[in-house]
């Protein structure tokens, strides 16, 4: 059975999934419960100068079945006071010694860090985590993503924490930046032992289109909020692989954004993550979520021949390349398994209106089965996501695998198009309708 053991940064965790700090973690009792159900680490409810939190504070965007597909909230850091934050860490500290429990924190002046690093280094904490990605409320004030949005500051402040910090401390990121990996060097400039990413997403998750007022709602006034849950997992996943690829990001990455299940946390390690931190699915669905999460992870790597994290953390890095670097001369096509196919012709409206008009009708309500037209299809995938049917339309190679060409190659050899009319376009003999075909239909 493979083993699950992690460690990030010298912070040694069961198993790789750790809360990540927010509501789920907000005090010992949670945390308790949480390591008692299976979860190998719990960074804590950031904690700094207590706040007053509003009522209400979240949202979500529920999407056709899918209840909280993403989440928005406009929650600031722990409401508590500190002595009885340290106090309850003290004592989830006693009960479980092996889980990582991790100090959270955010505040302002350099002796308020210092002070606020030995509190929680006394109170037994593993590790300390620098809260530099609030979006909302805590920014307004020079804390949280006003100081993750700002390099230098970030690494003044991380040499500050180090000054006095004798556990590992891990700088968590925001997303609300055009290029995460400014951020994630000035954490390794400051001499931070690891980051942690992502952060909520700056957002305005809707509108009460009878009162005009967004969500949440306060008062009937509303502001912006904090974007998570798994409608973030692609931006968390790029934002990552980006840190992971980068030469100069050379501390190890806690994973974080739209984790609900092994399959997610999986493709963050894969991705670069040496462990990962969940939030919203354990607001969704509770703690226990973690067994299947445990489970699966295990069988995964079981079936892969991985015997311990090490060796998938970043295996897929390998295969993430700059556009300019891929295959021009790979070709796909879509190919439609008649005998699965149920007539919807969702991938004939799909690929008629959206795409390349490669997808023919027999023309007859007796045969609903549509048909690839295959030299007008550019194999671009989109009938193949349509399609309600699993394994349906299949993507099928047609080069002879024995070409590999870039825009790096091309361009290197003066054959990449550079005019408006040149011959060497992609699209330059592919037939598309003329125009007034389009009211014959
Ligand atoms: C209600 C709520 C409160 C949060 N509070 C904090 C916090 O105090 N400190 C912090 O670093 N992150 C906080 N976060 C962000 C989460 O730790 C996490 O980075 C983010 O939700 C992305 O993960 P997810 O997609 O699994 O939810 C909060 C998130 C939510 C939804
Ligand atoms: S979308 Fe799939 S099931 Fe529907 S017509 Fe096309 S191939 Fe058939
Ligand atoms: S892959 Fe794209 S172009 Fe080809 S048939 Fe499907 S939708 Fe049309």
């Amino acid at each position: 059975m493979a083993n699950l053991q992690a460690n990030l940064a010298g912070i040694k965790s069961p198993n790789p999934f750790w809360l990540a700090s927010a509501p789920p973690t907000n005090s010992g009792y949670q945390i308790m419960k949480a390591f008692d159900a299976g979860w190998g680490g719990a960074v804590w409810k950031t904690l700094g100068v207590p706040i007053i939190n509003t009522s209400s504070r979240y949202g979500a965007l529920h999407y056709r079945d899918s209840r909280m597909m993403g989440f928005n909230n406009i929650e600031l850091i722990t409401d508590r006071p500190l002595s009885h934050n340290l106090k309850e860490i003290e004592e989830v500290k006693k009960y479980f010694p092996d889980h990582a429990v991790i100090a959270s924190l955010m505040v302002q002046s350099r002796e308020e860090w210092h002070q606020i690093v030995k509190d929680v280094q006394n109170a037994g904490a593993d590790g300390i985590e620098l809260n530099f990605g609030c979006p909302h409320g805590m920014c307004e004030r020079g804390m949280g993503s006003a100081v993750g949005q700002e390099p230098e500051v970030l690494k003044t402040i991380t040499e500050w924490v180090m000054e006095v910090a004798n556990v590992p401390v891990i700088v968590k990121l925001t997303p609300n930046i055009s290029d995460i990996t400014e951020p994630a060097i000035g954490a390794v400039q400051g001499g931070a032992d690891a980051i942690s990413l992502i952060n909520t997403i700056q957002s305005v998750i809707g509108v009460d289109l009878d009162t005009f007022v967004p969500y949440p709602q306060v008062d009937g006034k509303s502001t912006n909020g904090g974007y998570c849950g798994p409608a973030v997992k692609p931006i968390a996943l790029n934002m990552l692989k980006n840190c992971a690829q980068h030469p100069d990001v050379t501390i190890p990455i806690s994973g974080i954004g739209g984790i609900e299940s092994w399959r997610d946390a999986a493709e963050h390690l894969l991705l670069g993550a040496s462990n990962v931190q969940v939030c919203t699915a354990v607001m969704h669905y509770g703690f226990g979520i973690v067994r299947e999460m445990i489970s699966g992870l295990e069988n995964y790597m079981d079936e892969k021949g991985f015997e311990t994290l090490d060796d998938m953390v970043g295996k897929s890095l390998q295969n993430v390349l700059k556009w300019e670097n891929l295959n021009l001369k790979y070709k796909v096509v879509a190919d439609i398994d008649t005998d699965k196919c149920i007539g919807c012709q969702l991938c004939y409206i799909a690929c008629e209106d959206g795409a390349h008009q490669a997808i023919g009708l027999s023309g007859t309500e007796e045969n609903r089965v549509p048909h690839i037209i295959e030299e007008n299809c550019v194999g671009c995938n989109l009938c193949s996501l349509v399609c309600p049917v699993e394994e349906c339309i299949t993507m099928v190679r047609k080069d002879d695998g024995k070409q590999d060409v870039s825009w790096t190659d091309l361009a290197a050899k003066d054959m990449a198009p550079t005019e408006f009319e040149d011959e060497k376009a992609g699209g330059r003999h592919h037939w598309v309708p003329a125009p007034a075909d389009a009211l014959k239909k």
